[in-house]
């Protein structure tokens, strides 16, 4: 699709946005948040994109209904749009979440289907908008639907060796660097807890390291994704009815590879660490047992009580390595780490766990800004404590009751990890995959959170 800003309107199918108090002459259109209408004249079609009331508008309203009006443009099979931003601007961002929702709302994973999504060709802006802002929020957005194609990808087609090659592609942009431990570097460096998750599987493991330096500051982010790209449970093995999108286990990981390749495309001004522990978590007569004890790359051993709990084990090694060698200031995680996180918010939010106040604000406000909601739990010692090992010194499972305060284990496991920087865990296994149907920006499956968040975090807070 290509988005060029135009002073007036050369097609005739139109999209417009507006406010309730401007929707008085059109029959059947209330201009409800959210509500699309279609007029047709004898030259034009017009999509209208309701905003709702004035004062209570929002960036995520129009976000939303920007990416409803495309989609009725695209069910309509036009090529060539203009879309007037709404004037005077309503918001001062509002050109901007207009331009987010055309794009995020034109995906579709059409890849195996015989018949392809059609696609609108050309898209005219008319309104107070610079072409340099367009084309940034093309390639963030852009780089959002990269990141749904990774997770809608075939498990068996998106293996780590995949992974690996999908992040050395990006050496091609400026100042990015990238590094691969393939299966024997990982048993050789002591990577034993990757080595343990990914050692059943024909497709074995990899940890990829993209670095990014784009500034002299000395600070420099981490960001570490969990990257199973299958996760059938391993001999605790899912049962039917959680397995089967389980594709989706590398979500973290497709974000971490989504931004590294917007902060090159972009060639930010910051320095920025993009880790990926890529394994497939399978089962067969390879793979490893409940009962073992491994080494973690950290000299701490963990006893394996459910190889179900493997995100955490690949996520210790994962944070360990990249701190050892790397050094960030801070660290963020992202990871599909629980099934509880889908209890606790259902797939509107994510789960955020931090040991620094400070990086827990900022991650919070740029989720508020980009929508991509993030709500905080807390880390207690008893949560730590209760993952104290016996023959090993740590349980990959705590000692409560089956289930009791899953998603918060699962961060304070990773937290002994973690040395003494900012570091906060963001739990996406319910926002970065959609099992009902598209919500406007929000396609079913795949969704890209944590893209748009991270590079508002990364370069605006
Ligand atoms: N990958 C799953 C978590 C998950 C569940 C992601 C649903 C996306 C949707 C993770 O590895 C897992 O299996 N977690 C277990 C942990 C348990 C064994 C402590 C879970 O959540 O049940
Ligand atoms: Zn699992
Ligand atoms: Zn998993």
């Amino acid at each position: 699709m290509k988005i060029k800003v135009s002073k007036s309107i050369h097609f005739s199918s139109q999209i417009q946005f507006l406010f309730k108090e401007q929707a008085t002459g059109i029959p059947d259109f209330m201009a409800e948040a959210g509500e699309i209408g279609v007029r047709y004249s004898e030259q034009n079609t017009i999509i209208y994109g309701g905003m709702g009331e004035r004062d209570s508008v929002s960036t995520a309203i129009i976000r939303n209904v920007s990416a409803k009006a495309i989609q009725k443009a695209i069910e309509l099979k036009r090529d060539r749009i203009s879309v007037v931003l709404p004037s005077p601007d309503a918001l001062a961002e509002s050109g901007k979440a207009i331009i987010e929702g055309i794009i995020l709302g034109s995906y579709k994973f059409d890849k195996y289907r015989s018949e392809k999504a059609h696609q609108v060709g050309t898209v005219e802006l008319i309104g107070n908008i610079s072409s340099t802002d367009v084309r940034k929020l093309a390639i963030v957005c852009e780089t959002v639907n990269y990141s749904r194609d990774l997770v809608n990808e075939n498990a068996s087609v998106l293996t780590p060796e995949r992974f690996a090659k999908e992040a050395g592609e990006l050496e091609k942009f400026k100042n990015v660097k990238v590094t691969v431990l393939g299966p024997k570097e990982l048993e050789r460096e002591g990577l034993g807890l990757i080595s343990a998750v990914g050692q059943g599987s024909s497709t074995p493991p990899r940890l990829i390291i993209i670095e990014y330096n784009g500034s002299n500051r000395k600070t420099r982010t981490a960001l570490v994704g969990k990257g199973i790209t299958f996760d059938s449970g391993g001999q605790n093995l899912k049962p039917t009815g959680s397995i089967e999108t389980m594709r989706e286990d590398m979500a973290g990981a497709a974000v971490v590879l989504g931004v590294m390749k917007a902060l090159a495309s972009l060639q930010s001004s910051v320095n920025v660490i993009g880790v990926i522990a890529a394994a497939h978590n399978a089962i067969g007569n390879k793979s490893f047992f409940p009962g073992d004890i491994y080494r973690s790359y950290s000299g701490k051993t963990v006893e394996i009580h459910s190889t179900d709990a493997e995100g955490r084990l690949i996520l210790a090694d994962a944070v360990s390595y990249c701190q050892a060698i790397y050094k960030p200031s801070e660290l963020i995680d992202l990871a599909t780490l629980t099934g509880a996180i889908l209890t606790t918010f259902g797939e509107y939010v994510s789960g955020l766990f931090s040991n620094n106040d400070e990086l827990a604000q900022r991650l919070f406000e740029s989720g508020e800004t980009t929508n991509e909601r993030l709500w905080r739990l807390p880390l207690y010692k008893e949560y730590s404590d209760s993952l104290k090992g016996e023959l090993g010194d740590l349980r990959n499972l705590s000692r409560f009751k089956k289930g009791y305060a899953s998603s918060i284990i699962g961060a304070a496991f990773v937290q002994e990890f973690i040395n003494d920087i900012p570091w906060a865990h963001l739990d996406i296994a319910g926002t970065s995959f959609n099992n009902g149907s598209s919500r406007g920006e929000i396609p079913q499956y795949g969704t890209g959170f944590g893209v748009r968040l991270l590079l508002e975090f990364l370069l605006n807070k």
